[in-house]
């Protein structure tokens, strides 16, 4: 199963996608994870890609078609991947396309988030995830069932990310809208979007995903 996981900032892509990996037994690929990690690491992209991170802006394409090309090459990602935060631009888009013809593969589905601005404030202000681990909660609409303590690993340090402050939020918002959000009309002219309504409950946009995906990919 192939897919890509296409919604503004805290439409909750990384949430569904914890299910999709576990569901399908494929890799979940989110750029931004990925770019946390070489930022943490202080990697030669980390350092590239911090500030930039930290306003709220778009890393270059050059960089993140990099980085997915290296990923998509990894032995795991053989029987499919679930995309998350990639592609972002249309120049993305056009080159994960080439890369997967490259290889005689598609996408199975692009499922598209629909949200509206004012909850993706809350749900970004609520945000927190184990420090050890990466596992995201909320504290409203996702605590720990201890609380205090990581339901996968145990851990009872929590972090929030950098770009998590309202002015960084509002950016990454502008993004969205200005650079990604024409990408819904790129993949409904190859017949494979498909768009979930993410105001629904955490199991009901699960349940709605479920759904619209059985039946497709392998
Ligand atoms: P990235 O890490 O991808 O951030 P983002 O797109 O802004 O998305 P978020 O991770 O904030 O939201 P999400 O949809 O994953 O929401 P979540 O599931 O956590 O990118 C960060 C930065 O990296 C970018 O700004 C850019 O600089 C750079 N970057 C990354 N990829 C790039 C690329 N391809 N090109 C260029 N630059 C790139 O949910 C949010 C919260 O809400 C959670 O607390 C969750 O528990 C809760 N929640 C989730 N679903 C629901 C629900 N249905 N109801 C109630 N609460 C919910
Ligand atoms: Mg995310
Ligand atoms: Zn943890």
């Amino acid at each position: 199963m192939r897919l890509v996981l296409l919604g503004p900032p805290g439409a909750g892509k990384g949430t569904q996608a914890q299910w999709l990996k576990e569901r399908y037994g494929i890799p979940h690929l989110s750029t931004g994870d990925m770019l946390r990690e070489a930022v943490a690491a202080g990697t030669e992209i980390g350092l590239k890609a911090k500030a930039v991170m930290e306003r709220g802006e778009l890393v270059s394409d050059e960089i993140m078609i990099g980085v997915i090309r290296d990923r998509l090459g990894r032995p795991d990602c053989a029987k499919g991947f679930v995309l998350d935060g990639f592609p972002r631009t249309v120049a993305q888009a056009e080159a994960l396309e080439a890369l997967l013809a490259e290889r005689g593969e598609k996408l199975d589905a692009v499922i598209e988030f629909r949200v509206d601005a004012e909850a993706l404030v809350a749900r970004i202000a609520g945000r927190f995830a184990c420090a050890r681990c990466g596992a995201g909660y909320h504290e409203r609409f996702k605590r720990p069932k201890v609380d205090g303590v990581c339901d996968q690993c145990g851990g009872t340090e929590f972090v929030r990310r950098a770009d998590d402050n309202e002015e960084a939020v509002r950016r990454r918002l502008r993004a969205y809208v200005e650079q990604t959000a024409p990408l819904a009309s790129f993949y409904r002219a190859r017949g494979v979007l498909r768009t979930v309504d993410g105001m629904a409950s955490i199991p009901e946009v699960t349940a709605a995903i479920a759904r619209l995906l059985d039946g497709a990919g392998s």
